[in-house]
C-alpha cells in the first residue's frame, strides 16, 4: 500500500527517536511491499524557534493531508520561561484539537524480560496488561471560562471542566469497542462523589453500555483507581477517564513497565487519521547524545501501522520484534544497559 506520513521530530531527543522508528518503517515497506512517503514539519520548540508559533499552519494542513502523524516530542528549558507567550506544549494540544483527535490510547504491558526494571516488586506487576483511552479535546485543558484576573486585590485564576454528552459517548464507545477485542472489561474513572461532570459521565457512559452486551462496565473513583494501579493493577483490561485524570494516571501506570522509554500511544479521531508518539518527553538532559530509548517512539509506529494503515500483521511484527530484542538483552540506559539509540533500532530489526 501507499501512505504518507508526516514526522514531526520536536524537540530534545525527539528527532534521535523518531529516525529509528522511520528506519524500522522502511525496513516493514521492504519486506511487505509498501510505499510510505515521509513528510517532515516543524512544531514544539523547533516551530517556535523558525516561525514564531509552536504549531505552523503548514504542519497542520500537512496532518490533514497525511495517512498517519509520527511525532517524537516537544518542550525544553530553552522554552520554559513561565512569562512566555508561547510555549511548546502549545503545539501539541493545538494538534490533537485541531486534528479532532479525542480518544488517546496508552497501553501498558509488562514485558516478562523487564519486571525486575520496575521499582514495584515482581508480583505487582507480572501479568499487567492494560490499556488507557484516555478522553483528549475536552476537560479542563481546553474548558472555558479560563482566565486570570485581581478580584478584590486577590490574584485569581479560573479553569474550567465541561463535558458535553457527544463528547462523552464517543471516547466511551471507543473503549468498549476495543475492550471487545481484549479482556471484555471496561473501568470507568470519575469523580462522581464530587464532581457534576463526572457525574454525567457515569449516566452517558452506562447508557453506552447497554451496546456492549458482551463487555463488562465497572466505574471506579479516580483516587481509589490511583491505589490499585499499584496494588492490583492486573485486575484492569480497558481504563476510560477524561482528559487530566488520564494525563495523571498513565503517569502512574508507566511505573509498571519498567521505563517510560518503551511506552507507545495513539491519539484517535473520528476517521483513520492518528497521532502517534511514545508517552515520554523531549529529555533536554540526554538529547543529542544518542543514548535516548527509540522503543517507545517504535512501537508508536507499530500502532500507526495497526489503528492508520489497517497493517495489523506487520504491526504484531513490529511488537514480536521489540520484545525478541528485549527478552535478548538488548538495553539501552534506562533500562540499565549501554547501547545507543541506534544500536538499539538496530538490534530490533535485526529481528524483524
Ligand atoms: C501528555 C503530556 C501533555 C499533556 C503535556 C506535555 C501538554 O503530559 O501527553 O501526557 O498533559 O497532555
Ligand atoms: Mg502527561
Amino acid at each position: 500500500m501507499k501512505a504518507t506520513i508526516v514526522l514531526l521530530a520536536g524537540d530534545g531527543i525527539g528527532p534521535e527517536i523518531v529516525s529509528e522508528a522511520r528506519s524500522v518503517l522502511d525496513l516493514v515497506a521492504a519486506r511487505h511491499g509498501h510505499a510510505f512517503g515521509y513528510d517532515a514539519r516543524l512544531i514544539g520548540g523547533a516551530a517556535i524557534d523558525a516561525t514564531g508559533v509552536p504549531l505552523p499552519d503548514e504542519t497542520l494542513a500537512a496532518c490533514k493531508a497525511a495517512d498517519a502523524v509520527l511525532l517524537g516530542a516537544v518542550g525544553g528549558p530553552k522554552w520554559d520561561d513561565p512569562a512566555a507567550k508561547v510555549r511548546p506544549e502549545q503545539g501539541l494540544l493545538a494538534i490533537r484539537k485541531g486534528l479532532g483527535l479525542f480518544a488517546n490510547l496508552r497501553p501498558v504491558k509488562a514485558m516478562p524480560a523487564l519486571l525486575d526494571a520496575s521499582p514495584l516488586r515482581r508480583e505487582r506487576v507480572e501479568g499487567v496488561d492494560l490499556l488507557v483511552v484516555r478522553e483528549l479535546t475536552g476537560g479542563l485543558y481546553f474548558g472555558e471560562p479560563r482566565s486570570r484576573s485581581v478580584v478584590d486585590g486577590k490574584r485569581r485564576a479560573v479553569d474550567t471542566l465541561v463535558y458535553d454528552e457527544v463528547e462523552i459517548a464517543r471516547v466511551v464507545r471507543l473503549a468498549f469497542e476495543l475492550a471487545r477485542g481484549r479482556r471484555k472489561h471496561v473501568t470507568s474513572v470519575d469523580k462522581a462523589n464530587v464532581l457534576e461532570s463526572s457525574r454525567l459521565w457515569r449516566t452517558v457512559t452506562a447508557e453506552v453500555a447497554q451496546e456492549f452486551a458482551n463487555v463488562a462496565l465497572e466505574n471506579q473513583l479516580v483516587d481509589s483507581c490511583a491505589m490499585r494501579l499499584i496494588t492490583a493493577a492486573q485486575s484492569f483490561d480497558v481504563v476510560v477517564t477524561e482528559n487530566m485524570f488520564g494525563d495523571i494516571l498513565t503517569d502512574e501506570a508507566s511505573v509498571l513497565a519498567g521505563s517510560l522509554g518503551v511506552l507507545p500511544s495513539a491519539s484517535l479521531g473520528a476517521g483513520k487519521l492518528g497521532l502517534y508518539e511514545p508517552i515520554h518527553g523531549s529529555a533536554p538532559d540526554i538529547a543529542g547524545k544518542g543514548v535516548a530509548n527509540p522503543v517507545g517512539t517504535i512501537l508508536s509506529a507499530a500502532m500507526l501501522l495497526r489503528h492508520s494503515l489497517g497493517l495489523e500483521p506487520e504491526a504484531a511484527a513490529i511488537e514480536r520484534a521489540v520484545e525478541a530484542a528485549i527478552e535478548g538483552g538488548a538495553r539501552t540506559r534506562d533500562l540499565g544497559g549501554a547501547l545507543s539509540t541506534s544500536e538499539m533500532g538496530a538490534a530490533i530489526r535485526a529481528r524483524l
